[in-house]
């Protein structure tokens, strides 16, 4: 299937499932660029067995995964994250006993490897590069605000500043397409609202979200499109206002048997 004009992600059919039971069943739907999409739905509903997919930590059982052309069905994670997909983990996923800048320098190699050749003997081209790299690693813990914390260790950050730097890291990859999976979980309202900002203006800088959020104010604020998930399968997809009013999505939430 060719992918429709101005479409980022395409993911058909998508199915996944572990020792007999569905985690993800019959899934599809597409992200435009430019958007934030948010993924919803109660627990154990696929959410984050979707990003695994899409970022190549899972591997489908049946479907395709059509990103800016590409078929990401098959690929290994490092070459999707090279290809501009970066994603964060529900369970924070930091080098913690590195400091914010050894954090967002490692995600920059990831960005464009330099040889170890070149890396041994700083030619030129390398020292150019590690300008580079500060310049973007600068530019990108301003937007998170963590420009002060830069010497700090990871581990000794507030857990709203690790959220916020995860976020920078996988900006700092070169990433097209971010995947964010519950960013806010146990955090305070203003440490929401501070994500709020940030997602916006990570979008703002040409850069598409699809996000996975159980805090449904952010995502009736945030969101362009929201798509629900329940049991596996893809129960609604439409506007915060359609969203809202949907009668199924009502019944997954309020958890009526049956
Ligand atoms: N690696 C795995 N092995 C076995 N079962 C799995 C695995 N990953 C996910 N599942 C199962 O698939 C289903 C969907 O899980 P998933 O983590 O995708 O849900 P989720 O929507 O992200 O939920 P939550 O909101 O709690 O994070 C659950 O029943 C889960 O136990
Ligand atoms: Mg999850």
């Amino acid at each position: 299937m060719a992918t429709a004009q101005g479409m980022m992600l395409e993911v058909s059919a998508l199915a996944k499932n572990f020792a007999g039971v569905a985690a993800v069943s019959d899934v599809s739907f597409g992200v435009s660029e430019g958007e934030i999409v948010s993924l919803i739905g109660p627990n154990g509903a696929g959410k984050t067995s979707v990003f695994n997919m899409i970022t190549g930590f899972y591997s489908p059982d049946t479907g395709s995964i059509q990103y800016a052309g590409c078929e990401l069905r098959g690929l290994e994670p490092f070459r999707i994250a090279r290809l501009g997909v970066a994603r964060t983990f529900q369970n924070l996923e930091l080098f913690r006993d590195m400091t914010v800048e050894g954090n967002m320098q490692v995600a920059c190699q990831c960005h464009s490897p330099i040889s170890l050749g070149a890396a041994m003997f700083r030619s030129a081209a390398v020292r150019r590069r590690e300008t580079e790299d500060a310049e973007r690693i600068a530019r990108l813990v301003d937007a998170v605000g963590l420009r002060q914390q830069l010497g700090s260790m990871a581990s000794q950050l507030s857990y709203g500043a690790q959220r916020r730097l995860e976020i920078a890291r996988a900006m700092a990859t070169g990433a097209r397409l971010l995947l964010l999976d519950e960013p806010t979980a146990g955090m305070s309202p203003a440490e929401v609202d501070e994500i709020l900002d940030l997602a916006k203006k990570v979008r703002d800088s040409g850069v598409t979200i699809l996000l996975i959020e159980h805090n449904m104010n952010l995502v009736m604020r945030v969101s362009d499109r929201i798509i629900v998930m329940d049991h596996g399968m893809k129960i609604a997809d439409g506007e915060p206002a359609q969203i809202r009013r949907d009668a199924r999505v009502r019944q997954a939430y309020l958890g009526t048997a049956g």
